[in-house]
This record gives C-alpha cells, structure tokens and sequence, in this order.
C-alpha cells in the first residue's frame, strides 16, 4: 500500500476509535455497553496492526535528531521536553515559557495533531515561537512520530 493512504486511513481509524471511546464511557451503564466495547476491541486490533505498518520508530530515531538541536526527551531546553507527549495538552509543561499561541491552541497531542504541526508548525499553530520549517517528507514524518509515540511514554 503507499504510505500516503495507509496513513490517512491509520488516522480515521484513530478518529473513529477516539468516538467509540467517547460513547463507551459516557454510556457505560447502558444496555448497549457491551456491544460498544465489542466494536471498540475489534477496532483497537484494526487500529494497532494499520499502526504498526505505518511508521518505523527505528528510523524515525534518526529523524529526531532534527529536533534534538533544541528538544530533549527528558529535559526543558530550548523546546520544551517531549516526554508526556501523546494526550498532553499542547503548552502545557509547567515552568516552560510558551507563546501565547501555543498556550491557546486547544491542541491535544496526538498522531494526527503532530502530523499537522510537524507538517507546518506556523499553519496549525499562528504565532508559534518555534524556530523550525517542519519536516516536509510524509514518511519521515510518519517514523518520527511512531518513534515519539514509543520515546515519550511515561
Ligand atoms: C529551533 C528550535 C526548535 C527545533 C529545531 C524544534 N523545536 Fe519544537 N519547539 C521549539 C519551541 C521554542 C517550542 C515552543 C513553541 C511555542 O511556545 O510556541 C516548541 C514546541 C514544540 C512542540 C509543542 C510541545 C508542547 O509541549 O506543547 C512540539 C510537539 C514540538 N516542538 C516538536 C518538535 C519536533 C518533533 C521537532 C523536530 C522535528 C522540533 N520540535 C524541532 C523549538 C524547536
């Protein structure tokens, strides 16, 4: 499959597992729980194995080296630190001193947000101080963020 697809599709997968999710939890103690986490589970499996064809952490380490110039995993530099990354709210590290823009961006970091910013940080986020084009190619996008997803687990 080219990589463009599988990945747009790995994305809706996410999208749809996120409202199923949603729905899941706001009617646990419904009739219809049971068969919404059936669906859910039947979801994640698609969901993990489109995932794992999508991006190579391995290489995607090699990618980061790109951002290591001001971004640390662990550590605040010029960047804020990365780890916590995956479902935290975008200016959010305490003590960091975001722009405004960021801080008022309403992002969650997630895969599909990531592709956006690291597309364009100045088209998803106007006003960013981050000092960086982005990272063209939507492969090696693809690597870095299956390798943040692995690195910034916390
Ligand atoms: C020239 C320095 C620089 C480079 C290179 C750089 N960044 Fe950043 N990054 C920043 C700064 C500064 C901010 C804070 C921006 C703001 O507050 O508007 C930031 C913010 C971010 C954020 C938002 C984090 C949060 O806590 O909300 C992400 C995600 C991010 N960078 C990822 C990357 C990735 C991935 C790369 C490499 C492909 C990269 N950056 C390269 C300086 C940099």
């Amino acid at each position: 499959m080219p990589a463009l697809p599988a990945r747009t599709f790995a994305l809706l997968l996410e999208g749809a597992v996120r409202g199923v999710r949603r729905i899941a939890s706001e009617t646990l103690s419904m009739k219809f729980s049971f068969s919404i986490a059936a669906a859910t589970a039947a979801m994640l499996l698609a969901h993990s194995s489109a995932r794992a064809a999508e991006g190579d952490a391995a290489r995607g380490e090699k990618i980061y080296d790109r951002c290591a110039g001001c971004h640390s995993i662990e550590r605040d530099r010029t960047g804020p630190r990365h780890a916590g990354l995956f479902g935290r709210r975008a200016g959010s590290v305490a003590g960091f001193p975001y722009s405004e823009a960021m801080k008022q961006s309403g992002i969650v970091w997630d895969a599909a947000q990531l592709d956006g910013f690291l597309t364009s940080p100045r088209g998803l986020v106007p006003g960013t101080r981050i000092g960086f084009a982005g990272v063209p190619d939507p492969k090696d996008r693809a690597d870095l963020i299956a390798y943040l997803e692995q690195a910034t687990k916390p």
